[in-house]
């Protein structure tokens, strides 16, 4: 048996109650329930599962018999309305000392959870939260990350509300848009510290129709990044997580670190993957299997690819199916490869990372069926009338690193430029900077067209929607995206740092 650290120990079960104190439960049967798929059937039975004793005895039990199911389900955002096609909640942003490691930890967490309890919807649902702000002074505001929602319902910097006040969110889930997304706050200059003390959540959206994937055994793995001092309270931003991105010590998935993710021999799994670090860049991967990428940002490709590893820039979503090619009772890490981010304070590479464990029960082989060759059309978007140029650049200004767009840091007044509604906008997102910056959009979602770096141009191959393209030093992406509403909308860095700094820019969609 693999001999584990006081420290992987503590992880290997949930780092913090994932279910909240205000009725938040994995057993509400939600519209998630109904889906014909459960969501995440991991449960935490079994004695390692409640273990808050960190004696020697305990540590030494949980050595001999370690439980094959430790990654925490997580909790759903309860729909608290009967009227079908109706999902109505409340999340309430708040202060929360969650047990952590023998101790406890202050988080701000969306009731009481970290991560915020998933919320899950259909197309076509009409979606009423209400949002309460029980921070102690911060304004705040959610945004709903890759939602193709209206400006005032987006939770734009502009519409933040001030501590004790509320927001009531009213939007339609657009038809076509079933993927993995999520939420997470968006006040100026504050969003980075607040993601940073746990607010963030996972929303679903499920297809109206059939899925066009067979009902696989289903874990949703939400990725976070936490920096603990020393005494166990979340530690401050320092001047080097400014400039190059807040990286934490501890990785967590679903609130567990290094969890273990059980899979019988033979069967297939979907993963909705979830990158919610603020600028940790993941090479995911399983040693020895082959994941097949099903869907992106947006939802599912046209077809199934067949890949050794997943690059997951912050914000980024995937869609994996994993077929357990193992045999029974073996166990392989899940891992992240090395990868180099570009330079700023020192260099930015981060090394082989264990991220999980995937771990075959020891019952019988079981089956699975194939997965289809195709899953939904996606048509190519044309060419638009014109090309904006979006350019991340790091510039010192007055002794300061600075984070700008086309030579602007962000300014709440300030309109950078214009698109038409309706109309496909064109841009290439050139980062002259020295590190990667993964550019995201408000709105909507994009296709990559082509990448040019070092003077080649490298079409790309992959048809997907996404709302998120990371940009290498000295690279431009180009990307084709639509825009089907009008009013304000914002494209940023998703290094939350560097958001904060100013590395944004407003741009308004007209009639
Ligand atoms: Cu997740 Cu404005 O971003
Ligand atoms: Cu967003
Ligand atoms: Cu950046």
């Amino acid at each position: 048996m693999r001999r584990r650290s006081f420290l992987t120990l503590g992880a290997s079960v949930p780092l913090f109650s994932v279910f909240s104190s205000s009725g938040c439960s994995s057993s509400d049967s939600g519209p998630a329930m109904d889906s014909g798929a459960p969501l995440d059937s991991s449960t935490d039975t079994g004695a390692d599962a409640n273990v808050a004793d960190t004696s020697a005895d305990a540590i030494a039990e949980a050595d001999v018999t370690p439980s094959l199911e430790t990654l925490p389900a997580l909790p759903l955002l309860k729909n608290e309305s009967t009227t079908p096609g109706l999902f109505q909640a409340t999340l309430r942003a708040a202060p929360i000392k969650l047990p952590f490691l023998g101790g406890t930890t202050e988080f701000w967490a969306y009731n009481g959870s970290v991560p915020g309890p998933m919320v899950v919807v259909r197309e076509g649902d009409r979606v009423k939260i209400r949002l309460e702000n029980g921070l102690a002074s911060q304004p705040t505001i959610i945004h709903w990350h890759g939602l193709e929602i209206p400006p005032d319902q987006d939770g734009l910097p502009m519409s933040a509300i001030a501590a004790g006040k509320t927001f009531d969110y009213d939007f339609t889930i657009p038809e076509g848009t079933a993927g993995t997304y999520w939420y997470h706050p968006h006040p100026h200059m504050l969003t980075a510290e607040q993601a940073a003390r746990g607010l963030a959540g996972v929303f679903l959206i499920l297809p109206k129709g059939a899925d066009p994937l067979p009902a696989y055994e289903e874990k949703v793995l939400m990725i976070e990044d936490l920096k603990l001092a020393a005494d166990g309270s979340i530690a401050d931003s320092d001047a080097k997580d400014r400039m190059n991105g807040r990286e934490g010590n501890h990785l967590v998935i679903n609130g567990a670190e290094k969890p273990t993710i059980a899979i019988t021999a033979g069967t297939k799994q979907r993963w909705r993957i979830i990158n919610a670090c603020s600028a940790r860049f993941f090479r995911f991967t399983i040693p020895g299997h082959k994941l097949t990428l099903v869907g992106t940002d947006g939802g599912l490709l046209g077809a199934p690819v067949e890949v050794d590893e997943v690059f997951l820039a912050p914000a980024m979503r995937a869609e994996i199916i994993v077929t357990g090619t193992g045999s029974a009772g073996s166990r392989v890490a899940v891992k992240s490869l090395s990868y180099d981010r570009g330079r700023m304070i020192g260099n930015l590479i981060s090394l082989d990372t264990d991220l999980a464990t995937l771990a075959y029960r020891d019952d019988a082989p079981g089956t699975s069926p194939a997965i289809p060759t195709t899953l939904r059309p996606i048509t190519a978007l044309a060419a638009g009338p014109k090309v904006q140029r979006i350019e991340f650049a790091e510039a010192l200004v007055s002794g300061e690193m600075t984070f700008l767009i086309n030579g602007k840091s962000w300014d709440m007044a300030r309109i950078d430029w214009t698109e038409q509604v309706g109309v496909t906008t064109e841009w290439d997102v050139v980062n002259t900077g020295n590190m990667d910056h993964p550019f995201h959009a408000h709105g909507g979602s994009f296709q990559i067209v082509s990448r040019t770096i070092g003077g080649v141009t490298t079409p790309e191959t992959l048809l997907a929607w996404r709302d998120m393209a990371n940009t290498k030093s000295t690279e431009t992406v180009r990307i084709r995206m639509r825009l089907p509403t009008t009013g304000l909308r914002v494209v940023h860095c998703h290094i939350l740092e560097h958001e904060n700094q100013g590395m944004m820019a407003t741009f308004d969609v007209k009639a």
